[in-house]
């Protein structure tokens, strides 16, 4: 067996150093015990009338046997079973197979088709708008920024000249990209030989005409940069895609498009990535850089120059994976892009962690390394091995020892110590044993950045550090809609206004309500609030917060939950049932970044305080109870759909008071989510993955079920050639190459 280069697994590689004797195993990708059944079920349910046939037949055959097995104890005459357990068990069945079905239509609707109701009546509003083209237009479409004309959203002058009917000749030139690091680093190199610099991503100077502008959010308030675009040659090719296994790379992207793609390993060649350690790289990278940070973040950060040098403080993103992940060569390129831009050529400022989700308790993962091992052997591929840190459920029992008084609501029934609704606890952990960051970015497997990473971070930071505290909240509560609320001063002031009218204070320090108790600190009379807001009577509206870095940076509006008719708003656990639920908030997907302080609070709440709540709540609300910073980051989100702005700002800003809390107008009640399915950015998007895998070159059905894009289509001499976006945030992306679909 010579050649193993199936999509998902890596050849044995000859080249890159002599070595390689031991290693040739170590060229496969761990094999997911976890995919079978999956690709089972979704090619039965592939085609649409199948599915529905099925599953109608599935659940008149279900039907049939629970009848059956409900009465069999009288049919056989068998009463040995006691009839109570006879029942518990066809409730367990029913349960399970009402969850398959469920699943089952799930994962229809993850495959880009909504049911839409029968009746035209109850069409959802965004249903009547127009999809957008302007993105799949490609880099011959590329002009320069100035001469750019959005698709959507229109503007109210001018003119509209779309569809873009020109004459392209000639392909354009990327060049090498690099983001504004914080300071001079020395430089930090791939391998142990100090010979193969971290490289730069490529980009394009100018955008491609008629590419919609995002919706949600924006490049220029954040800092983001909005005059050039990435292809995938630009983004991923400095880290292996678009050539083969033997020289380094992943091979994936060699059956796509490729014009001019040679330009991006002009001045490095393809880097062989086939022995590369990561965690060797970053900590080799810290270790020469080492004098540039601050040894002690948990104390004051930031401008302590004693020596005349500001020493800054580290970061760690901590990425969630779990057994049974199925890693793929795209999935690869992603976390090689992550660490090259985040850490090597940041020169250390971050460092990149796995925390991988071991299920099964009884493995003796602490006991013996050679379980450990094996773990990793089977679901990480060797060049993360150094990074990861293996965790399990029964380890977070130990740590938090806690019988939890009984929860206001458990809707998922789901055990408190487990991932699905603690999801904090294992990142709290982690940050008690790793003093030597002051903020965690909490991030997931099914994200990705078209851009570079340390420009996303990095704005995110500046930008939040930069927001008063005053009205922070309030803001933090709402989509910016750009072109429908103006400047962020513009939705500042609305934001001001609408708080007024609703009568409700705007919240600055902790809150209060019945039946709080103390942190230790709060109870030596500590608060979270600088220096800049001192002087309570007379708070300076301008200055409070500036300047302070933020606690909690989250990606989605941070909304009250309480009447919002979000599924988990009450599951909230450990508080005196003899007072209301205590004041809430909340921000759906949990990618964020929390401080150390934050974290902190977060392990004395749990520990001491024997507080809980739901995954993507607890964080917000220790912040809301304390008196943290926390601030909702408008990053450029886009639409797929020619939304009216005005609807859009309906179904989004549609809860209480014109924000996304509240209310039965919430964008994160069960009823209202569908509208997000047309966004890049929420967990049940189907357009995120959809555009992610157009512009990686690969062919997808449209509304009407005809393929479009792919390699015929981006090289046809009517065609536009391979994509070319600005930067941008994509959730959820659960398949990229064709052949995982
Ligand atoms: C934004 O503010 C400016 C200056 O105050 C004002 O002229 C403009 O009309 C406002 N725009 C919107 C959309 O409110």
């Amino acid at each position: 067996m010579s050649k193993r280069s199936s999509y998902l697994k890596r050849s044995k590689s000859t080249s890159f150093s002599s070595t390689s004797s031991t290693t040739e195993d170590k060229f496969l990708l761990p094999i997911s015990t976890h995919r079978q059944p999956k690709i089972r079920v979704r090619t039965l349910l592939g085609h649409c009338l199948y599915r529905r046939v099925i599953i109608w037949a599935v659940t008149a055959f279900f039907l049939l046997c629970v009848g059956l097995v409900a009465h069999r104890p009288r049919i056989l005459g068998l009463l040995s079973i006691p009839s109570e357990d006879q029942d518990a068990k066809v409730a367990e069945d029913i349960k399970t197979v009402l969850l398959l079905i469920s699943e089952a239509m799930e994962q229809e609707n993850e495959q880009g088709s909504y049911i839409f109701p029968e009746d035209e009546e109850d069409m959802p509003r965004w249903a009547r708008f127009r999809h957008l083209e302007g993105y799949f237009n490609g880099i011959k479409a590329l002009v320069p920024s100035d001469d750019y004309i959005p698709e959507y959203p229109r503007s109210r002058t001018g003119t509209w000249p779309f569809p873009v009917t020109g004459s392209y000749t000639g392909l354009p030139t990327p060049i090498p990209y690099v983001p504004r690091y914080s300071s001079e680093s020395e430089i930090c190199y791939i391998d142990k030989e100090q010979s193969v610099p971290a490289p730069d991503v490529y980009a394009y100077a100018g955008l491609v005409q008629g590419q919609p502008e995002p919706v949600f959010g924006s490049h220029s308030l954040l800092g983001l940069r909005d005059d050039i675009c990435f292809d995938r040659f630009g983004r991923y090719g400095p880290y292996g895609l678009g050539y083969r296994f033997e020289d380094g790379g992943v091979e994936a992207g060699m059956d796509t498009e490729k014009a001019g793609s040679d330009e991006v390993w002009s001045e490095t060649g393809k880097i062989n990535y086939n022995l590369v350690d990561w965690g060797d790289a970053q900590c080799r990278c810290h270790e020469l850089n080492k004098h540039r940070f601050d040894q002690q973040p948990s104390t004051k950060s930031d401008g302590d120059g004693s020596h005349g040098i500001v020493r800054i403080s580290r970061t760690a993103v901590v990425i969630r994976l779990y057994v049974g992940f199925l890693w793929t060569q795209h999935a690869i390129l992603n976390f090689r892009a992550m660490i090259s831009e985040l850490s090597l050529r940041s020169g250390g400022e971050y460092d990149v962690h796995f925390l991988l989700h071991v299920r099964d308790n009884y493995l003796p993962i602490w006991a013996d390394g050679a379980t450990a091992q094996r773990v990793l052997d089977e679901n990480v591929p060797p060049e993360f091995h150094s990074i990861c840190t293996l965790w399990s459920e029964a380890q977070m029992r130990l740590l938090y020892p806690i019988r939890f008084s009984s929860s206001v609501e458990n809707p998922s029934n789901n055990d408190i110590h487990g991932v699905y609704r603690s999801a904090h606890f294992p990142l709290q952990h982690f940050a008690m044993a790793h003093p030597q960051y002051a903020h965690f970015w909490n991030w997931e497997m099914d994200m990705r950045w078209i851009g570079n990473y340390y420009e996303l971070f990095d704005s995110l930071g500046a930008w939040t550090r930069s927001q008063p505290r005053v009205g922070i909240w309030e803001r933090s509560a709402k989509y910016y809609i750009p072109r429908y609320h103006g400047t962020w001063d513009n939705f500042t002031d609305l934001v001001n206004r609408e708080t007024e009218a609703s009568g409700r204070l705007p919240i600055v320090g902790p809150a209060t309500f019945p039946g709080k108790t103390a942190l230790r600190s709060e109870d030596r009379g500590q608060s979270f609030l600088p220096d800049s807001c001192a002087g309570k009577l007379a708070l300076d509206r301008e200055k409070c917060g500036v300047g302070e870095d933020a606690d909690l940076i989250m990606l989605n509006p941070l909304f009250d939950p309480e009447g919002s008719g979000w599924v988990f708003s009450k599951d909230v656990t450990g508080y005196s049932r003899g007072h209301p639920v205590p004041p809430r908030r909340s921000a759906i997907i949990t990618a964020s970044r929390l401080s150390r302080r934050l974290l902190e609070v977060m392990h004395e709440e749990t520990w001491r305080l024997k507080h809980n709540m739901f995954s993507e709540m607890f964080p917000a609300s220790m912040a809301l109870h304390h008196g943290l910073k926390a601030v909702y980051a408008p990053h450029p989100v886009h639409v797929d759909r020619e939304w009216e702005l005005e609807t859009l700002n309906e179904g989004f800003n549609g809860g209480q008071d014109g924000t996304t809390g509240g209310g039965r107008g919430s964008p994160y009640n069960l009823r209202n989510e569908h509208n997000h399915r047309g966004t890049t950015w929420y967990y049940n998007s189907e357009f995120a993955g959809l555009l992610w895998r157009r512009w990686l070159g690969y062919a997808q059905m449209d509304e009407n079920g005809i393929l479009r894009g792919g390699q015929e289509a981006e090289e046809s001499k009517e065609g536009t050639g391979r994509m070319c976006l600005r930067s941008m945030l994509f959730h959820p992306v659960k398949w990229e190459h064709p052949d995982e679909y």
